[in-house]
């Protein structure tokens, strides 16, 4: 599982990130462990308590969590990336503070590695079930697809991200889920432990079938 954002060093004492608080991560966290499964969840930087007896691995920039995931990848029946990845970093990080007084300075960024992307592509005929995460502020069912399809992904769970009750730091969530075979559903607002529970009841399913 990974779960929050993701942050990107401008320098000692600037970054780059986003609005994910790792709710939505860390209750998947806690579901999965509660039914029995043995959790591994990689968080970037968040205030949440962790979930009990799931072994936890922090990390700050996306190449930290991509080499965190891609490390143990080869172990896992199950991952979902909930994580709110930054898909941009600065292209040179200052060994000392930027100082004011030299204009408006013009941030030149770099692409991340898109990890998930990365786990798609390495799925061999013993593939572990792939679950993503999209966040989209419109086109929602587009965009989840493409991004289904251009990961390789078994299910992709959309959530509106303009919402203030769904999406990034909220405590409720309504999703939608889109399937590898084009079929899709859509869950009321309910709260993220209740979303949680019920995703992880269609990836069970899911994965009964697949094994
Ligand atoms: O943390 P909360 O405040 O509870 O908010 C929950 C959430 C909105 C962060 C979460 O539910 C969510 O939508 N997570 C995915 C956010 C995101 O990065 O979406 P994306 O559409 O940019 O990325 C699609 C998928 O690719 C995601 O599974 C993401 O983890 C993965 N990705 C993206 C970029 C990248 N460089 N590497 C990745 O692995």
């Amino acid at each position: 599982m990974t779960a929050g954002a993701t942050l990107e060093p401008l320098d000692p004492v600037r970054y780059m990130s986003n609005r994910s608080s790792g709710k939505m991560g860390y209750a998947l966290a806690r579901a999965a462990r509660m039914r029995g499964a043995k959790v591994t969840l990689v968080s970037g930087p968040t205030a949440l308590k962790p979930p009990r007896d799931v072994a936890l691995s922090r990390v700050k920039t996306a190449e930290e969590m991509r080499r965190t995931v891609l490390a143990d990848c080869g172990l896992y029946d199950v991952i979902i990336k909930a994580a709110a990845v930054l898909d941009w970093r600065p292209k040179e990080t200052s060994e000392h503070k930027i100082k004011k007084g030299r204009g408006v300075q013009t941030l030149e960024l770099v692409e991340n590695p898109d990890i998930l992307a990365e786990l798609g592509c390495m799925q061999g005929n013993s593939r572990c079930l792939l679950v993503g995460f999209a966040a989209e502020t419109q086109d929602l069912i587009a965009n989840a697809k493409e991004k289904l399809k251009k990961k390789n992904l078994d299910l992709i769970v959309v959530n509106d991200v303009s919402r203030e009750d769904t999406g990034f730091e909220a405590d409720t969530n309504a999703v939608k889920i889109v399937y590898r075979d084009g079929h899709m559903e859509d869950l009321p607002l309910m709260p993220k432990q209740e979303v949680a529970d019920q995703l992880l009841d269609r990836i069970k399913t899911l994965w009964e079938k697949s094994s």
